[in-house]
């Protein structure tokens, strides 16, 4: 097992390596879409580029490599961010969703997540 830590939320998530991003999202019922999303989404396919998250805390390979279709879709965005719905998990990561709408108090939750010892 692996755990995902969930900046904003304040969570951590036990999964099993080789879980798609999205689909844990949605199954622990947190939320991954701004309102773009909430009012239209692909469903998965890494077509509406609603899903971004960003990979927090230096665990670079701790999610699969980037897909071609996330090379296309996110040009022009911090090299940190994935399409949650291409993005597999391989080992523990920190996870912020929506990184394009920042919680105000985003320094505090990094720190705090980043602070705290990381289960392999
Ligand atoms: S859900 Fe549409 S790109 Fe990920």
């Amino acid at each position: 097992m692996t755990t995902i830590r969930f900046i904003r939320e304040g969570v951590d998530i036990k999964c099993k390596p080789g879980e798609n991003l999205r689909e844990l999202v949605i199954k622990e019922k947190l939320q991954l879409y701004g309102l773009k999303g909430l009012l239209g989404n692909c469903g998965g396919v890494g077509q509406c580029s609603t899903c971004f998250i960003s990979l927090e805390g230096g665990t670079k390979n701790s999610l699969s490599p980037i897909t071609a279709v996330e090379q296309e879709k996110l040009k022009n965005r911090p090299e940190n961010w994935r399409l949650a719905c291409q993005t597999l998990i391989s080992s523990s990561a920190i996870i912020l969703t929506k990184p394009q709408s920042p919680p105000p108090n985003l320094k505090e939750l990094k720190e705090s997540a980043e602070n705290k010892k990381l289960p392999r």
